[in-house]
């Protein structure tokens, strides 16, 4: 394992107030975005669409780094330049989702368990001499009236830490990402001690495992209410609940929390980040790593037709540049 060049990666990904650009759907989920949308599927039209994405002038002045699925990772813009390329060209990062799903946990009904350890070191390894620099993995947290229970937070947390250690002993930053779902009417107060109990079992594997927490980054959610509760929160109340949760979980060695969006409103999204900006000072960069709340307006600007792209760019640079913004807690709603 580098360390430096580990911890020059983490750092670079989190620097200037940038944050990442999260484009791994898999090809099932991007279908179901294209289906809500009305944009017929198929390769030619998820190529064009991450063309889109990645050719957005100006993407690099708000985003570090983007996250690609394994298509997207070996396809190529119409002239033929390779995605990577024109990724690194524009001087933004490469990273790669290597996780292979989250699939039902055995004897928990209702919890699952993230899979794609077997033969991770040998796919690492093929993905980083294309040119991938850091990777990703998505353990998912359900909660429910007993949920979750203690083998569902502690199957996810040894899952991210092994999938952390094989990337770090491949020379990718890993990305660790504990996701509670918004799903459900639970409270804020209930997000906040599953999320809390999450990270600390998190830790104690990463710890466990040896990943080096210099060389990494932490994806979580924030601390909301269910989507379904009657009583969101107000932005203040969200963003102290997120920094005390992490404060207390996450040691300041890590050099960065980029946050997952979960089905939040784009403009929601970016007005939390800015409210935490405004409750600092932070021992971490504190910044976004958003899918859906970036790409949601670009996908409907663009409707899957040609003409469109200029403004569907525009769509995505509107909200990259916004969530920078919230990372100064410069942001304005209506920017
Ligand atoms: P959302 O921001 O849409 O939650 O996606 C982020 C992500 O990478 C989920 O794994």
């Amino acid at each position: 394992m580098n360390a430096h060049a580990l911890a020059a990666t983490a750092q670079a990904l989190v620097a200037d107030h940038k944050g990442l650009l999260a484009m791994d759907e898999s090809s099932g989920t991007c279908r179901k975005r294209f289906v809500e949308q009305g944009i017929e599927d198929s390769e030619a039209m998820r190529r064009a669409y991450r063309e889109l994405l990645i050719t957005a002038p100006g993407l690099a002045e708000s985003v570090s780094g983007l996250i690609l699925f394994d298509e997207t990772l070996h396809q190529a813009h119409a002239d033929g330049t390779p995605f990577v390329a024109l990724i690194e060209r524009a001087g933004m990062i490469p990273g790669i989702k290597v996780d292979l799903g989250a699939k039902p946990l055995a004897g928990h009904p209702g919890e699952t368990v993230t899979e794609g350890l077997d033969g991770l070191r040998e796919r690492l390894q093929a993905y980083a001499a294309k040119g991938a620099r850091f990777a990703k993995w998505r353990g998912v947290i359900n909660i429910g009236e007993q949920l979750p229970s203690r083998a569902g937070i502690a199957a996810n947390a040894h899952a991210l830490a092994r999938y952390g250690a094989l990337c770090q002993e491949a020379g990718l930053v890993p990305i660790i990402e504990p996701e509670v779902l918004m799903d459900g009417a639970h409270s804020l107060a209930r997000c906040a001690e599953v999320t809390e109990r999450t990270l600390q079992a998190v830790f104690a594997e990463l710890a466990a495992q040896g990943v080096l927490l210099e060389g990494m980054l932490l994806k979580p959610n924030m601390v909301t209410a269910g989507a379904a509760s009657p009583s969101q929160g107000s932005l203040e109340a969200v963003a102290s609940a997120t920094l005390a949760c992490l404060r207390r979980c996450v040691p300041a060695a890590v050099p960065g929390i980029a946050f997952l969006s979960g089905g939040q409103s784009p403009e929601l999204a970016s007005a939390h980040l800015n409210a935490m900006h405004q409750q600092g000072p932070l021992p971490w960069a504190l910044t976004f790593s958003y899918g859906r709340a970036l790409q949601q307006p670009a996908l409907a600007a663009w409707n899957g037709q040609a003409a469109n792209v200029a403004a569907a760019q525009q769509a995505l640079l509107k909200r990259a540049r916004g969530n920078r913004a919230a990372c100064l807690g410069n942001y304005q709603q209506a920017a």
